[in-house]
């Protein structure tokens, strides 16, 4: 299985913060944010990785992560989103690193507390179609949000004012290899963007869509707040593990 990391964008929630630079090159506690994502996949064992950027920073990528080998990567390769799309769009960027394997796909901006392992485990066995990953939020109207019923998700709905539910869909996903010719079908919206929830909601059709619900903590760091919410979680863990790695010591 692949990795794919989407870390392109303007960033434009967190101004002035990105005028200069990319956001996911802004630190969280102590290491740029782009390595939370790729900790993610290499300790799932995703050891082959895309990242998705634009053309104006993706020398930056290259500097701070080269090859990725310092950090357990065993291929990391990069790729220019040449105009703002959108998810599903900056994600057709990835079909020729991916072949013809299927992929797990990050948004850079998403950080978590736990492993995704199992869910690679399930979706390893799963023949075809996808797996989101579903989180309880407080403010699922700032996300994808999913309606359940007996147990399988039905709907999935793109920052709805009067959400159906808690549970926010985040910005890990798992794809077969038929992603690529969705992303090309599916319209934009609104806000002139290919949206990934459509992507998803085209799998539902197929019935083809499967869910994991996370454990431990799970933000986004798009928005001040957020991006403040990152830091200390991360802080809050490290501090947490401080008397272990001093006893163990
Ligand atoms: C995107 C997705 C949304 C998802 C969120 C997770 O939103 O469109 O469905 O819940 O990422 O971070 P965006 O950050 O582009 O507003």
């Amino acid at each position: 299985m692949k990795g794919v990391i989407l870390a392109g964008g303007r960033g434009t929630r967190l101004d002035p913060l990105t005028r200069v630079t990319n956001k996911h090159l802004l630190p969280v506690y102590d290491r740029p944010m782009i390595y939370y994502p790729l900790q993610t996949l290499v300790e799932a064992g995703i050891e082959d990785v895309l990242i998705v950027t634009t053309p104006e920073h993706v020398g930056a990528f290259r500097r701070l992560l080269g090859t990725g080998r310092h950090l357990g990567v065993r291929e990391l390769q990069y790729a220019c989103q040449e105009h703002e799309g959108g998810i599903a769009d900056a994600l057709l960027c990835a079909e020729e690193f991916v072949g013809n394997d299927r992929m797990c796909v990050i948004l850079g901006d998403n950080l978590i507390e736990g492993t995704i392992r199992n869910s690679v485990d399930e979706f390893e066995k799963q023949a075809t179609g996808a797996r989101v990953l579903l989180k309880v939020v407080p403010d699922p109207e700032h996300f994808g949000v999913a309606q359940l019923e007996d147990g399988r998700i039905v709907d999935i709905v793109e920052k709805p004012s009067q959400p159906a539910t808690c549970l926010a869909v985040i910005g890990i996903y798992f794809y077969d290899n038929d992603v690529f010719e969705i992303c090309t079908t599916v319209a934009p919206s609104e806000r002139g963007e290919l949206e990934i929830t459509d992507v998803n909601n085209a799998y539902l059709q197929r019935g083809a869509l499967t869910h994991d619900v996370v454990d431990g903590w799970w933000t986004d760091a798009g928005t001040i707040e957020n991006l403040y919410r990152a830091h200390r979680l991360v802080a809050e863990g490290v501090s947490e593990l401080a008397p272990i790695l001093r006893y163990c010591a």
